[in-house]
């Protein structure tokens, strides 16, 4: 990958292209023996404008080869002012991706559907021009995000919507043929509700619906992420439930990611049924910084998701990431009583570890990115409240960099194990035992070496085994330069 080695902040292990602006994942699907990993792309700069669909594929998620930008908007066309969020779908040698059509003298909040045709596996896509789904139904505040998937012999669709009488929606279409399309009605709809206690809700409109299907006597989920007209903060949704006709009847809404930078995830369909999930996590600090830093966004690590018996969303990350784990950085392992922090070992900026804590009072780990130790974040179970907190409050000494301290529910009266893949920029903590995950952006300013402590409150005895890998980059071919940007120019 083409990285400039200077930048501190760009992760080596997650896609992201070398320049510019991302958003959203894109057109996830497996096709002629590849995973495509498309995404929201402005290929002239790091703000979020002139939207096209940028493209990844990888026949292993390891390496990885940027194709030609897959959809740019058309001057005059019905998606002249951007290729918004949607899927794609493989249908024998076609690959046919499903976005949002974007114009700002339609609507500033309705992108109706259109569609984009591939026959050579995805290098170059032949844009329908005309939309899919023409109008949306009465009623709709906001109308985006298809998700096309197969059921059977036919096809169905989901759009995200924003209903005038304050629900969030996802909208129901059916298609013999991926051609022509009915709209069935409301899939699922509601009004919006608190997510659990974390203050969150599940907002005026649902972006980005998607769906996995109910098998093999596990039920479904409906992931969206919540939209809201004024701001305010954004959070990643799933129901669980049941396909009952043409409505999803599901339980109460679950967070799906805990960390504030993971938004707008999707779903990619993998052979033996195995279902991926990428999400877009963007940056947490000033647009000024990113900015002259020349890019911003990063997609998190590529995920494996399943619904447990227990009817939670449960993710790690997929197995195939075994294999970026490169020299063996910190071997660890012992019993502190506090109050002194246990030096474990130096780590580098990118690293992936395992630890099994087990501990009778607040403990946790410290990445120490000073040398002084006054930046550093922390990763620590409060048995109190049954969670583990992920504090970035003293990460960063810029104060451009964004604080705050996160919570997901984790039993601390049992042994605890995690694993936390942490790449310059972003961390990503995985509970094994329950499947939950917190995803956040920081950025440490100490040049010097990392290192790793665990900390104990005092009169806390704490147990733990800590195993770290130094995280290999992944492999990117970039395009070349012919086909490495759009033809024509910004709108
Ligand atoms: C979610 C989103 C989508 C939209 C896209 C535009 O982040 O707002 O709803 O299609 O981004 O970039």
């Amino acid at each position: 990958m083409s990285t400039a080695p200077c930048d501190p902040y760009r992760p080596v292990a997650h896609l992201r292209p070398p320049r510019n602006w991302i958003n959203d994942p894109n057109g996830l699907v497996f096709h002629d023996g590849h995973y495509h990993v498309c995404y929201q792309y402005n290929p002239y700069g790091a703000t979020h404008a002139n939207m096209h669909w940028g493209h990844f594929r990888s026949p292993d998620l390891l390496s990885w080869e940027a194709l030609p930008i897959a959809l740019s908007p058309a001057p005059g066309g019905e998606d002249a002012d951007g290729c918004f969020s949607g899927n794609a779908v493989s249908d024998g040698d076609r690959l046919v991706a499903f976005y949002s059509a974007n114009r700002w003298d339609r609507s500033p909040q309705h992108q109706p559907v259109t569609s984009a045709t591939s026959r050579d596996s995805g290098r170059t896509f032949s844009p329908r021009g005309e939309l899919v789904v023409p109008a949306w139904p009465e009623g709709c505040t906001m109308y985006r995000d298809p998700y096309v998937w197969r059921d059977g012999d036919r096809w169905r669709m989901l759009v995200g919507a924003a209903l005038a009488d304050g629900r969030g929606a996802a909208l129901l279409y059916e298609s013999p043929d991926l051609d022509t399309w009915t709209y069935l009605g409301l899939f699922d709809a509601r009004e919006q509700e608190p997510v659990g206690d974390t203050g969150l809700h599940t907002g005026e409109g649902w972006e980005c619906p998607q769906y996995l299907p109910a098998r093999s006597g596990r039920p479904g989920a409906l992931i969206f992420s919540a939209w809201n007209d004024h701001d305010g903060p954004r959070c990643v949704t799933a129901l669980v439930g049941e396909e009952h006709g043409d409505v999803f009847e599901a339980g109460p809404p679950a967070l799906v990611d805990h960390g504030p930078d993971c938004y707008a995830p999707a779903l990619l369909r993998a052979p033996a049924d195995r279902w991926l999930l990428w999400g877009w996590s963007g940056e947490a600090r000033e647009e000024a910084w990113s900015v002259s830093d020349g890019w911003a966004g990063v997609l998190t690590l590529p995920r494996e998701i399943s619904v447990g018996g227990d009817g939670t969303l449960r993710q790690r990350p997929a197995a195939e990431l075994l294999a970026l784990r490169g020299e063996y950085a910190v071997q660890a392992e012992g019993v502190t009583q506090g109050p002194e922090p246990v030096d474990l070992g130096g780590v580098g900026r990118a690293f992936d570890l395992t630890a099994r804590l087990e501990t009778t009072g607040p403990a946790g780990l410290r990445l120490l990115t000073s040398p002084d130790g006054s930046e550093y974040l922390d990763i620590r179970l409060d048995a109190a409240t049954g969670e583990l907190v992920v504090d970035r409050d003293h990460a960063s000494l810029d104060d451009r960099a964004r604080g705050g301290s996160y919570r997901m529910p984790c039993p601390a009266d049992q042994p605890v194990d995690l694993r936390l893949v942490v790449d310059h920029s972003i961390a990503e903590v995985f509970l094994t035992s329950t499947g939950q995950v917190l995803t956040l952006r920081f950025y440490p300013t100490g040049d010097g070496p990392w290192r790793l402590q665990a900390h104990t409150a005092p009169d806390t005895h704490l147990r733990y085994t800590v195993d770290a890998w130094e995280l290999l980059p992944l492999v990117i071919k970039e395009p070349s330069a012919e086909t490495a940007l759009p033809q024509g120019q910004p709108t």
